[in-house]
């Protein structure tokens, strides 16, 4: 097969290179306590180690989120289930700092444990995040390195298969951004273990 090199342009991570993202609904806190809500799909486990369980986010810094986070290092990523998306999108909608995007959806929160920003009820799971580290790799862009203070998810989903827990939880895919900046989402459809032999033929 013959490659091609692509030129990067602003944005290049979602409409130039190829890569499936997770989905989930940052809430945050301003400092007088109003509450932001919008999807952010640059997310990863920064650091794996059970005694020091860190995130990354990854926000513009324009947005209301990188703002309340920077002021008040808080924040909690809910994690929606893919036929919530009419309802993700909405969160995507720029309202002024005001306004509380969850009013526009059919989205319900409930306290968090540990920190300020509430948790979606909806959503399955809900990881609840203090900001350790600040890096600003552009003009641009704020990455935050949180600690992983709490990690709660619905009942039902607690200690079953993890195939079984895939599938109840329903999990959308982001995919990018098409020509016309539309949103790719995508669900899966095929959840099958695959066993691993670990055993090197000789
Ligand atoms: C599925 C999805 C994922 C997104 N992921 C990110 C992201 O990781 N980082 C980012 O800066 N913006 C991301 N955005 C864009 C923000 O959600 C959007 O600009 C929003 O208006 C920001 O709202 P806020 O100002 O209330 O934070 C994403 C949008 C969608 C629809």
């Amino acid at each position: 097969m013959e490659k091609e090199s692509i030129d990067l342009k602003v944005m290049w991570h979602i409409d130039a290179v190829l890569h499936i993202f997770a989905v989930t609904i940052v809430t945050s806190v301003n400092q007088e306590g109003k509450i932001n809500a919008a999807p952010y799909s640059l997310v990863l486990p920064f650091c794996s180690s059970p005694k020091n369980p860190q995130i990354l986010l990854i926000v513009n810094k324009n947005w209301h989120t990188a703002k309340n986070i920077e002021a008040t290092r808080e924040f909690v990523l809910n994690y929606p289930k893919a036929d919530q998306l009419s309802d993700i999108v909405k969160t995507s909608r720029f309202y002024d700092s005001e306004t509380n995007e969850l009013d526009y959806t059919h989205y319900t929160t409930i306290s968090s444990k540990k920190v300020c920003p509430p948790r979606i009820v909806e959503c399955y799971q809900h990881i609840e995040c203090r900001v350790n580290k600040i890096i600003k790799p552009s003009q641009a862009q704020i990455n935050f390195i949180a600690d992983v203070l709490d990690v709660s998810l619905d009942k039902e989903l607690y200690k079953i298969p993890r195939a079984d827990c895939i599938k109840k939880a329903n999990p959308p895919i982001y995919l990018g951004a098409d020509e016309h900046m539309d949103h790719i989402f995508g669900k899966l459809t095929n959840i099958s273990p695959v066993a691993i032999d670990l055993k090197v033929d000789k």
